[in-house]
């Protein structure tokens, strides 16, 4: 994979390469050199000092002329939130504190292209892990291809068989081990539901629609700005009216897909409702939410609190719980006391 790294300090070229090379073939371009051309595809790395805006006008100006690279790795020392804010409005889709940290991210993306080539040589291969599975479906969406049922089917029923064998726990560490973002939220969703499903008696066939509806319900995110989802921070008003607009998208994602379920597009659409109406995007009240999106809801809720994001560490799981208690009647109350076998468990 080409990596080229974007610099207004050549100094900084020799330890890159000696980090990255020979895995990656790191091109320098230096800021300012006119020819920034970028002759193939690869990913940005951009490593320059942001204070000065000469140089931020400088990285736009590169940053259009090698518009075919859709991954912008930015290097932003020490996270300073204003810096870091400026990497995203110049287009970052990940933004690091260090260089070192760059190898990693690098083999995520790496992962992740990996993945969309070999579903777009087999359409359903899905891969032979349940993440593999899923980051195959993710990028297919960010690619611009179809959803295929057939990936969502194998990836949630390699979580459920995980589950089932390992524990629920175990599923959780590994997730949070190998994982962020997006991404590991959706493994923990599926994995919690599934967990929950198990644990108040659904029959296999309950499991799997449950699961699949968890495995798709963020799939809107696929379409929210990178530099929105992965905000290290709280979300403005404006970005938070467009992160909301996710289950949404997510069902006209999906609406049209062959074999997909009412109660998977009902999944997807109505996974941030809550039973007194105060939810979103339809406003809905407890007759109209369907007990598998009671389910998925609880699940996602929990997920989310469990997660490390990048501003807050992970809130510890009898906590979380506690948090679902305190939400009364958003949602049902049979179903929180039932989940707390799943959420406190050890
Ligand atoms: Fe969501
Ligand atoms: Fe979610």
């Amino acid at each position: 994979m080409l990596v080229y790294f974007i610099t207004d300090e050549p100094t900084k070229l020799p330890a890159v390469r000696a980090m990255l090379e020979p895995q990656y073939n790191v091109v320098p371009r230096l800021l300012g050199n006119d020819s920034a051309q970028a002759s193939a595809r690869g990913v940005l790395m951009v490593d320059v000092d942001l204070r000065q805006m000469v140089r931020v006008e400088q990285v736009r100006l590169t940053l259009q002329q090698m518009s075919s690279s859709s991954e912008k790795l930015f290097v932003v020392h020490n996270q300073v939130p204003s810096m870091v804010a400026q990497a995203y409005a110049l287009g970052a889709t990940v933004v690091i504190s260090r260089a070192k940290e760059a190898a990693y991210k690098l083999a995520q993306i790496e992962d992740a292209e990996k993945a969309a080539q070999r579903d777009a040589e087999a359409p359903s291969s899905g891969g032979d892990s349940p993440s593999a599975a899923f980051a195959s479906m993710f990028s297919a969406l960010r690619n611009g291809r179809p959803i295929n049922i057939l990936d969502a089917e194998h990836a949630t029923a390699q979580i459920v068989d995980r589950v089932k064998r390992d524990g629920l726990v175990t599923w959780l560490d590994e997730v949070r081990r190998y994982h962020e973002g997006t991404f590991q939220h959706c493994l923990l969703v599926t994995g919690v539901a599934a967990g929950f499903g198990l644990e108040i008696g659904f029959n296999s066939a309950d499991v799997a629609r449950l699961g699949i509806a968890a495995t798709l319900h963020d799939i809107g995110k696929a379409r929210i700005p990178l530099s929105i989802l992965d905000k290290p921070g709280h979300l403005d008003p404006a970005e938070d009216a467009i992160m909301r607009r996710h289950p949404e998208i997510g069902y006209d994602l999906l609406k049209d897909v062959a074999g997909m379920t009412p109660e998977i597009l009902d999944g997807v659409r109505h996974h941030h409702e809550y039973l007194d109406g105060s939810g979103y995007p339809d406003g809905l009240t407890a007759p109209q939410i369907s007990d598998l999106v009671r389910l998925l809801t609880i699940s996602d809720i929990f997920a989310a609190l469990i997660e490390a994001r990048p501003y807050r560490a992970p809130t510890p799981r009898h906590t979380a719980y506690q948090i679902l208690c305190d939400m009364g009647g958003k949602l049902e109350g049979s179903l929180v006391k039932a989940f707390a076998h799943v959420a406190l468990k050890s």
